[in-house]
C-alpha cells in the first residue's frame, strides 16, 4: 500500500488577476488530504462515509483514467480518502487530492513519475472535470510553500500566523467558473474602469513579493486589505466574506482578505495572534483554521 499527502493551498494575491496574466502569490497551507491505494480486485473508493464506485467522485475517476493511460493497471484499485481541508471551498481540494492519488498510484505501481508530472497530470484532471482550470492549485500543491505565478517562482517562507475562516457557503452556489465569468462581464461592459482595477491586483503581488522577502508581515498585510478593496469592486464579495475579513482586522490580523473565487468560500488573514483572529472569525459566523505554511508539498506517508 502506498499513502500520499498534498496541502491546500491560499492566496495571499492576485486571484482573478492572474486569469488575465497578471502574478499572483499562492501559498500552500497545512491542511491535507491523505491518499491510500493498493491492488486490489475490484476499484473502489473509499471517502468520509462514502464507500463504492470511483466514478462517483470526478476527480478520482479522471486521475485514475489519465494514470492508467501511462500505465495500464492489470489489477484493480483500492483508494481511501482521508482529508482535512473542506471541499469546494476555495483552497484547492480537488488539487489536493488529485496530485495525492497520482503520487499514491506513482508509488504504489512503480511509474516513477516526477514533481512536474504529477503537477502537470493533475493539472491535466482539473482541466477536463471543470472545463477550465488555472495551473496554481496542481503547483502549489505538488511543490509546496510560496509561490509566485505565473512565473512558479518560490518565495522565501512566511513566518506569522496564517488564519483560514470559511463561509461554509454550499460550493454549488459559488462555482469558480460563474466567479470568473461575473468578472469577465464587468471587465467587458466597463473596460476603462475594470481594467485598471485587475492591473492594480497585479501590482500588489511584485510590492508583496520585496514585502515579504524582508518579512514585513504588516506592509504585506497592508497590500492584502487593498487586494480585498479591489475584489470587492469586481464583485466577487459577499456580506459574510466582508464580516469575516473585518473581524479579523479588528482581531488585530495584519491583513485580511478573500482568498479564491470568492462569492462565498473562504477568506484568509496573516497575523501574529491565530488563537485571537480565529476567535473573532468564529464569532462573525465562520470556521476558522490556523494553519501554518506547508513547506513541503506532495509527499509519500
Ligand atoms: O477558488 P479557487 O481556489 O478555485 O481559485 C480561483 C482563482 C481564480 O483566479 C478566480 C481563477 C483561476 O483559475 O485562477
Amino acid at each position: 500500500m502506498a499513502t500520499c499527502s498534498a496541502p491546500a493551498k491560499v492566496y495571499l494575491f492576485g486571484e482573478h488577476a492572474v486569469v488575465y496574466g497578471e502574478p499572483a502569490i499562492a501559498c500552500a497551507v497545512e491542511l491535507r488530504t491523505h491518499v491510500s491505494v493498493k491492488p486490489s480486485r475490484n476499484t473502489s473508493l473509499v471517502s468520509g462515509g462514502f464507500r463504492g464506485r470511483v466514478e462517483k467522485n470526478p476527480y478520482v475517476y479522471e486521475a485514475l483514467k489519465s494514470f492508467q493511460q501511462r500505465v495500464p493497471l492489470k489489477s484493480g484499485v483500492s483508494i481511501r480518502i482521508v482529508s482535512d481541508v473542506p471541499s469546494g471551498a476555495g483552497i484547492g481540494s480537488s488539487a489536493a487530492l488529485t496530485v495525492a492519488l497520482l503520487s499514491a498510484l506513482s508509488i504504489e505501481f512503480g511509474a516513477g513519475f516526477s514533481l512536474s508530472e504529477i503537477t502537470e497530470m493533475a493539472h491535466g484532471v482539473e482541466r477536463s472535470v471543470q472545463g477550465a482550470a488555472s495551473p496554481t492549485d496542481t503547483f502549489v500543491s505538488t511543490m509546496g510553500g510560496v509561490v509566485l505565478m505565473p512565473m512558479r517562482e518560490k518565495l522565501k517562507c512566511i513566518h506569522c500566523g496564517i488564519v483560514i475562516g470559511d463561509t461554509c457557503t454550499p460550493a454549488s452556489s459559488r462555482k469558480t467558473a460563474t466567479m470568473v465569468s461575473r468578472v469577465a462581464g464587468l471587465k467587458k461592459a466597463y473596460p476603462e474602469i475594470v481594467d485598471p482595477i485587475i492591473s492594480a491586483i497585479g501590482r500588489l503581488s511584485p510590492l508583496g513579493v520585496s514585502l515579504l522577502e524582508k518579512g514585513d508581515y504588516s506592509g504585506v498585510g497592508s497590500l492584502m486589505n487593498i487586494n480585498h478593496g479591489l475584489l470587492e469592486s469586481l464583485g466577487v464579495g459577499t456580506p459574510l466574506l466582508s464580516s469575516l475579513v473585518y473581524a479579523a482586522r479588528d482581531a488585530g490580523a495584519f491583513g485580511a482578505k478573500i482568498t479564491g473565487a470568492g462569492g462565498g468560500g473562504c477568506m484568509v488573514a496573516l497575523c501574529d495572534d491565530s488563537t485571537g483572529v480565529a476567535a473573532g472569525i468564529e464569532g462573525a459566523g465562520g470556521r476558522a483554521y490556523m494553519v501554518d505554511v506547508a513547506r513541503e508539498g506532495v509527499r509519500e506517508e
